[in-house]
């Protein structure tokens, strides 16, 4: 079963936070930026690097490492109020004090946890905005041709990349069309990767996972116009993150990109979609 962490750990015995910190962050409605800003990506990471997201409420599932870990700390130190998911209990529990996002325990590639995680997000945060779907698994590890990639782990990267984000996203759509119809607006933003559209030996399981995404991503767009639910697609390049590490062992950490930068590049591209912006972008 899946808890935020306070509820875990107050099950637990292990921590004793109450559930109402989860839901102390600041709860002011927007203002939502004005203007939108111009500019490559990398520009308007930059120059919306300052910008207040007090009142957005957003969910990011895998926030305890890399990019998700980046994410979190970035939209709570500029305000927004934000539940995180990941597996890991320890990881959870240090995310969720130092940055008091709200931690919710969970799997998002296990069916059996979604309507828990999604509940979790909407009562702690009182509704959604945002959602990042942005925990992966790279499938076999080390990553192995097809011919010798075992279904199992097939499945698995299917069922953390694709299925999870399907699932999750339709618990949490009624949440988001909700948020857009009261004018807040609504965005799932879904990270994808290069290896979405380029066919690089070796990462099958994880290129056919993200190219499924990228293109359901796609779909949805199209459908949930007329509901004002924004899509996008996103991939944040090649980042110093323990993913890469595992994927790429010899690669040289300081030729990759921080994830603390691609973290302000997705919320600029989340602040335009809110703005104004096309339904679609697929940068993937
Ligand atoms: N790193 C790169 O170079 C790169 C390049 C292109 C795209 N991307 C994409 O960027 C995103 C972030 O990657 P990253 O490199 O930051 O990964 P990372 O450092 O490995 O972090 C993954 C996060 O997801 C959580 N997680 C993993 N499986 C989960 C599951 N089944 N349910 C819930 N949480 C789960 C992990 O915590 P637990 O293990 O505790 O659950 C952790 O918080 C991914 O979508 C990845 O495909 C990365």
């Amino acid at each position: 079963m899946t808890t935020t962490f306070q509820e875990r750990g107050r099950a637990e015995g292990a921590v004793h936070v109450a559930l109402s910190r989860c839901r102390a962050q600041p709860l002011t409605p927007g203002p939502f930026p004005a203007k939108r800003a111009r500019g490559d990506t990398k520009e308007r990471g930059q120059m919306q690097s300052n910008i207040d997201l007090k009142g957005l409420r957003i969910a990011v599932t895998g926030g305890t490492s890399g990019l998700g870990l980046a994410l979190v700390k970035t939209l709570r130190t500029r305000g927004a109020r934000v539940a995180f998911v990941a597996r890991s209990a320890a990881s959870v529990k240090r995310v969720a004090r130092e940055t008091t996002a709200c931690g919710v325990l969970g799997d998002v590639g296990r069916k059996e946890d979604i309507d828990s995680i999604a509940l979790e997000v909407t009562w702690n945060l009182g509704g959604l905005d945002v959602l990042i779907n942005n925990a992966s698994s790279l499938g076999p590890t080390p990553l192995a041709l097809l011919a010798d990639t075992e279904g199992e782990d097939f499945l698995e990267a299917l069922a953390v990349n694709l299925i999870g984000p399907f699932r999750l996203t339709k618990a949490l759509f009624g949440a988001l069309a909700s948020s857009a119809r009261e004018g807040r607006g609504a965005v799932v933003v879904n990270i994808s990767s290069d290896a979405a559209v380029t066919a690089y030996p070796g990462w099958g399981a994880y290129g056919a996972s993200k190219a499924a995404l990228r293109h359901l991503t796609a779909i949805w767009a199209e459908e949930a116009k007329a509901e004002g639910v924004k899509f996008l697609s996103l991939d944040p390049g090649d980042m110093d993150t323990p993913l890469h590490a595992l994927a790429v062992p010899d690669a040289d950490p300081t030729t990759l990109k921080r994830p603390e930068d691609a973290a302000n590049e997705i919320v600029a591209s989340l602040l335009d979609a809110l703005q104004a912006g096309a339904p679609l972008a697929l940068r993937a």
